[in-house]
């Protein structure tokens, strides 16, 4: 697995500084079941608004459901189609936006959705997987293809794999994955105090 560790001012937890969005799979390497229930079951222990759990996940496995996965790739955008031909899971993370308690507005949806979202991918990087999110894809052939019901928004698509080597991607993609990971200064995202006063100058 190619390390692209966070160059952080302070020492942070490892999981989250080695945590990155890879784009060369192992086409050959099917996920085990019981990691696929790992992910979910991350995903499920994710904090929400009044606990109501607004996110959806769909997965499909190449090596379980090949034709299922053939339409869910179709939903991609060709820029991600180049890179994502390889990977073995595809998950589409999809937001509520109404309160299962009183059917209200849940304007906390798309936010809980991303908190699970993040859970997942730090449980299939925890487990030697990598997982991608993407919202490149379009969310109305997603839509129709998949029954999603018009309350429930798909967020993003997510591929998931064992790693293989940079050199199997194209070099437009490969000249990604050796890049270093970035991030704006934390003077320009944290403040103190007030709005846009800097935690620190950096
Ligand atoms: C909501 C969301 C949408 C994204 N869309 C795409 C995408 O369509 N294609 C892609 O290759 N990467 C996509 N990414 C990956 C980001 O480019 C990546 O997370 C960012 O560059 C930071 O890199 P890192 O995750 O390796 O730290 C997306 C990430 C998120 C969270």
């Amino acid at each position: 697995m190619l390390e692209k560790i966070a160059i952080s001012s302070v020492r942070i937890d490892q999981l989250i500084a080695r945590r990155w969005s890879a784009r060369a799979f192992d086409k050959s390497k099917s996920i085990e079941p019981e990691k696929i229930l790992a992910l979910c079951e991350a995903s499920r222990w994710a904090c929400s608004c009044f606990n109501d759990q607004p996110w959806r996940f769909i997965y499909w496995n190449k090596f379980e459901n090949p034709e299922a996965y053939q339409k869910a790739f179709n939903c991609l955008d060709e820029w991600n189609q180049k890179w994502v031909k390889n990977a073995p899971l595809l998950i589409v993370s999809i937001a509520g936006s109404k309160f299962i308690h009183n059917g209200k507005p849940n304007r906390w949806g798309q936010y809980d959705t991303g908190a699970a979202t993040i859970n997942l991918c730090l449980q299939a990087f925890s487990m030697g997987l990598y997982a991608h999110q993407m919202g490149g894809f379009s969310i109305e052939k997603l839509r129709q293809e998949f029954n999603i019901p018009v309350e429930f928004t798909p967020m993003a698509m997510i591929a998931v794999g064992y790693p293989a080597v940079p050199e199997i991607l194209d070099e437009e993609y490969y000249k990604l994955e050796i890049k270093g990971r970035e991030r704006k200064p934390l003077s320009f995202n944290f403040f103190k105090d007030s709005w846009n006063t800097p935690i620190v100058n950096d």
